[in-house]
């Protein structure tokens, strides 16, 4: 049968009300690529095996759309008119599309410029009604849940029980894929909901299918570190934008998470994660946002401090969201192409000499 997206694959095994399968909106996400990286192994280190879940390559360009079609096809199937979601720029593109395809409102709140480009075009491009709000992405998620309370807008931040649901259908794949759960499993964590999600979906195939329970290495900014810090961050600053979150809504299952599977949430650098996601894509032709290497640069980081030894092991780090979503973190630090006259010999000169 074709594929028809992560409802219809994995609906069975996801906790949504009756009426959410009748009216399923999908725009077929998830069945993403889990993808072999040896060359970015090999300077690591090597001697372990690591997989890209490229989650970039979902049809809003993020992993949000998993969680988006639960979350979308259960509100239109109580026939709720708009969706509303505060966000860093990905949940509001994958909120606008899905309200579209489902021919219900949608209204984002956004950190005012702090947004990378790819996704506030995105959600303007699906139709939402954009608003700017002067302050942080905490300030926007405490505003939406105060007026979704207070009128019949459903909120689709991953406060939302069913978003967390259709994000477990990442872990599915990943063990349908290596027929067990990998040994570690890297992240980025920003609002908490995915590595909530990515954890209750291991639990849940382990239970069912005896796929074992990978270690789970959360990363942070370290300009916006809650996590790591124990306490909220008040003005988070990174270049990862994404993840730029100073009060998380899932911190507890976060953490929970991290000790449950043995694992630890760790910050790194902004620095860290720029080269990480230049050496991703020079070495493995992947190129993702910055946020989306975080998982990654924890990762090097871990085995640089020799805090875990990789060796014999099998990793799987997340990359959540694709380049494309933000160039300007490329573009603003490269040297300018270079510029020659259309004459051969110039081009020559630049080619071979
Ligand atoms: N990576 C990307 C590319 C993201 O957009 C996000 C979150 C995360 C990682 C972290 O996931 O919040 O579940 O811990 N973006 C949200 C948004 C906050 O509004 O798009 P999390």
């Amino acid at each position: 049968m074709t594929y028809q997206g992560v409802l219809s694959k994995y609906g069975g095994l996801l906790d949504l009300p009756p009426h959410t399968s009748a009216s399923a909106v999908s725009l077929l996400e998830g069945n993403t690529p889990l993808i072999r990286a040896d060359n970015l192994a090999r300077r690591l280190g090597g001697g372990f095996e690591l997989f890209i879940k490229y989650e970039g390559l979902n049809p809003t360009g993020s992993f949000k759309d998993r969680g988006m079609t639960a979350a979308v096809s259960e509100a239109l199937g109580r026939s709720a008119l708009s969706v509303i979601c505060a966000s860093t720029g990905n949940t509001a593109a994958s909120a606008a599309a899905y309200a579209a395809r489902a021919g219900m409102k949608s209204v984002v709140l956004i950190p005012q410029g702090k947004v990378a480009a790819g996704k506030l075009a995105g959600a303007a491009a699906y139709g939402a009604k954009v608003i700017q709000i002067e302050g942080s992405f905490d300030d926007a998620l405490t505003m939406v849940i105060e007026i979704s309370n207070k009128h019949p807008i459903c909120l689709v931040n991953s406060i939302n029980p069913y978003r967390i649901e259709g994000q477990k259908t990442a872990a599915f794949e990943i063990c349908d894929v290596l027929e067990s759960a990998p040994d570690w499993l890297c992240l980025p964590v920003g609002n908490a909901g995915n590595i909530t999600a990515y954890w209750a979906g291991f639990k849940q195939y382990d239970k069912l299918k005896s796929t074992g329970l990978p270690q789970i290495l959360g990363v942070q900014a370290a300009g916006a570190a809650p996590l790591v810090l124990g306490h909220t961050v008040e003005n988070p600053e990174t270049v990862a934008t994404a993840i730029r979150i100073g009060r998380p809504a899932r911190a507890e299952q976060a953490l929970q998470a991290a000790q449950e599977s043995n694992g630890r949430i760790i910050a790194v650098t902004d620095q860290e994660i720029l080269n990480m996601q230049k050496m991703l894509a020079e070495l493995e032709g992947i190129w993702v946002e910055p946020a989306s290497a975080a998982g990654l640069a924890g990762l090097a980081l871990e085995i640089a401090a020799m805090a875990f030894n990789p060796r014999g092991k099998r990793i799987v780090a997340v990359c959540t969201g694709h380049g494309l979503k933000d160039p300007e973190a490329i573009t603003d630090r490269m040297s300018a192409p270079w510029v020659v006259p259309p004459k051969l010999a110039a081009l020559e000169e630049i080619i071979l000499g």
